[in-house]
């Protein structure tokens, strides 16, 4: 495969994983076999972002409306999540992934958040590429327990109500240890967020593809990569004073 090289590399990748029920569906197979090719595909998109220098990779597996998923398909991807874990820890090290998640994961059921919490201690030594698992994750809950750790310091007074500026905010968020995503990638063709990373995705270039999760692959990542060095961030500013743009915060 002859691949031309990006002349700019998303340091932090975010991926909306969508489409692995309609892959199923196209298939005539239930939507859990969807969803294991769909984890299946996971290590393929690690493995090329690594290929492409992508240092962060953040994915959303489980966001707080899935859990009104019928109770065989949540139990389902609960099951997922635990095999994934525990199959690709070896995969991780590796590759030099470090794991970690992103959402309301003591809300998660017992089993799979200590495979969780084992497999991120696992991975805690890696330095190549950040894999961050969004679960039982949702935008707007993550702002609320943003404003809740500030309220609470506000009430302790080791914060002042002036004091509080973006920065604040971007600092009490469950993604307070990386960079804003540069690429958000949504496959299988909606043009939603759909409540995620609604903070951290206020510059961020987006690229939708029609392919749905489990197709999705390594040349398309490079697509969407290729996608994205062919963009001008502005950040708001005009185009004449792009020179300026370190003045923005
Ligand atoms: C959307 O497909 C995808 C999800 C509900 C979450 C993504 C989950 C996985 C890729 C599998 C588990 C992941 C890991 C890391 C173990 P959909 O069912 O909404 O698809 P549809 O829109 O075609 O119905």
């Amino acid at each position: 495969m002859s691949i031309t090289s990006p002349s700019k590399v998303p340091r932090h990748t975010a991926i909306i994983m969508d489409g692995n029920g309609r892959w199923a569906k196209e298939r005539g197979w239930p939507r859990l076999m969807g969803h294991e090719q769909g984890a299946g595909n996971v290590e393929t998109i690690c493995e090329a972002c690594i290929n492409e220098g992508v240092e962060y990779l953040t994915l959303y597996a489980f966001s707080t409306e899935n859990w009104r998923r019928p109770t065989h398909e949540v139990a389902g991807l609960m099951l997922l999540l635990e095999r994934f874990l525990s199959e690709k820890v070896a995969m991780m090290n590796k590759n030099g992934v470090r794991l970690a998640a992103i959402g309301r994961i003591a809300d998660l059921p017992g089993p799979a958040r200590k495979r969780l919490e084992q497999a991120i201690e696992e991975t805690a030594h890696n330095t190549r590429l950040t894999l961050t698992l969004a679960l039982n994750y949702g935008g707007r809950d993550e702002i609320v327990d943003a404003v809740r750790s500030i309220a609470t310091e506000v009430l302790k007074r080791t914060l002042e109500p002036d004091q509080i500026t973006a920065k604040t905010i971007t600092d009490h968020l469950y993604t307070r240890m990386m960079p804003d995503p540069d690429l958000l990638i949504r496959t299988s063709g909606e043009m939603r967020i759909s409540n995620f990373l609604l903070w951290q995705l206020s510059y961020t270039e987006i690229h939708v593809t029609r392919k749905l999760w489990p197709d999705f692959g390594a040349e398309d990542l490079h697509t969407a990569i290729l996608d994205y060095g062919s963009r001008e961030r502005r950040y708001g500013a005009s185009v004449e004073n792009l020179g300026n743009l370190e003045k923005v915060s």
